[in-house]
């Protein structure tokens, strides 16, 4: 550590205590706000960041507003980033957008998602976008599916009294996974600006086929895990963790099945899952491509595995494709071996902390790593005929041992598929 750099950050550190309800509090806040902006020329400009409860961001800001502190005058700028869970459903979600906008303006507001400040979240579009070979085969005529999976080792880490309220779909699913997928699924943008960006990512998304209310179980799979066993270690069930309720019918784990209905994707399923308590941590994306149309190698001892593009979102940061080769020898024997790119050893640098990035850009004004409000409105639309038909459910919510992949039922949503899951 830089002991000047640190001695500098720590000046510049100031802290006001105060009940969120309380105006007295914001006037405080505001004259500390007032005095370090003239010890230190920051001309105004401010950033607020509610890393707090959901129930808390309309009410603040409304505080905020009213002692002038979301003001942008005399050319300063002034942004608010909303933490998540942005609303606990669409209604929420609706009603929050409203509620800020009665103090803010759209431009103000930074919704953070921090899957997007991952890097190789952002290589998504430079892979896609930058290369020219990839386009052409990212499309229902070559691709078979996709799988998206999101596992954690981690259980609910102290936040039993949140996560027990939210489960899974809405604490991954709905805004991470959703990202990510908007970025596999989207049209090419016109341009890097935050809108067209985020114009290609809601328009895709605006594709997805409804799940229809009463199929939700042929489409999506829950689960909870119980006590087991993550790298050696026992750990206990999801019911046994604090500030859980002892029959609590929360999802721990989700996989959904979901169709894009436009040109590029008619047909091609993405499957997605996410997951507490899996046998490690794990973010991929796998674009599974079709089987070559003739198969010559009958004989080559080997059944004919389709190519696998792999994109290793974390850790082990990389992209992986899986092509058969021949087994050098006087037979042909193919086997399946891997072109590999792997951040650490062609950059050398660590990734930057996502928050890093999305502070940054949040000062600099570019909201482009940012959820627009539509899209944080669509992903709730997305998934609300499942959080209805869970909610109405009579039937226990399967179980599964933490440090296994999840429910049976999710390979059977697989298995009827005639597909599996990538075992990574
Ligand atoms: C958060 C969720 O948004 O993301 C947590 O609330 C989850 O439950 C975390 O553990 C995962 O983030 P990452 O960056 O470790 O994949």
């Amino acid at each position: 550590m830089d002991e000047k750099l640190w001695q500098w950050f720590l000046d510049r550190i100031y802290y006001v205590q105060g009940d969120f309800a309380d105006s007295a509090a914001y006037q405080r806040l505001k004259d500390q706000i007032l005095a370090a902006e003239k010890a230190h020329n920051t001309r105004g400009n401010l950033f607020h960041y509610l890393a707090v409860a959901p129930k808390f961001f309309s009410p603040i800001v409304k505080k905020l507003g009213e002692v002038g502190l979301t003001l942008e005058q005399d050319g300063s700028w002034t942004h608010v980033i909303v933490e998540k869970p942005f609303g606990h459903d669409l209604e929420s979600a609706i009603q929050l957008n409203k509620d800020l906008k009665e103090t803010l303006r759209e431009k103000q507001i930074y919704r953070i998602d921090h899957y997007l400040g991952k890097e190789t979240v952002q290589n998504l579009m430079v892979f896609r976008f930058a290369n020219g070979i990839f386009e052409p085969i990212w499309n229902r005529r070559y691709i078979d599916h996709v799988q998206i999976t999101n596992a954690e080792a981690l259980g609910v880490e102290g936040r039993g009294g949140y996560y027990d309220t939210a489960g899974v779909l809405r604490d991954m699913i709905q805004n991470h996974v959703f990202q990510v997928l908007s970025l596999v699924a989207m049209e090419p943008p016109i341009s890097l600006g935050a809108n067209a960006v985020r114009d290609e990512k809601i328009k895709a998304m605006q594709a997805v086929r409804p799940i229809p209310p009463d199929k939700v179980n042929e489409f999506v799979v829950r689960g909870q895990y119980t006590a087991g066993a993550v790298a050696g270690k026992h750990v206990p069930g999801y019911r046994e963790e604090k500030d859980v309720a002892p029959n609590s019918q929360t999802d721990t784990y989700a996989a959904l099945k979901l169709y894009f209905d436009n040109w590029r994707w008619a047909d091609v399923p993405f499957y997605l899952r996410s997951g507490k308590r899996m046998p490690k941590r794990l973010t991929e994306i796998a674009i599974h491509f079709r089987k070559a149309p003739l198969q010559l190698f009958k004989s080559a001892q080997q059944e004919m595995e389709p190519n696998v593009l792999v994109i290793r979102v974390q850790p082990d940061e990389g992209i992986t494709l899986r092509i058969g080769a021949k087994v050098p020898g006087q037979v042909t024997r193919i086997r399946w071996v891997n072109m590999d790119f792997r951040y650490g050893a062609s950059f050398g640098v660590a990734s930057p902390e996502a928050y890093e990035r999305l502070l940054l850009d949040c000062i600099l004004g570019d909201s482009t790593l940012y959820a627009r409000r539509d899209m944080t409105e669509r992903g709730w639309e997305i998934v609300m005929p499942i959080l209805e038909a869970w909610a109405n459910s009579k039937e226990e919510i399967p179980k599964y041992e933490a440090g296994t992949w999840g429910p049976k039922a999710a390979d059977e949503l697989m298995e009827r598929d005639g597909r599996e899951w990538r075992r990574p």
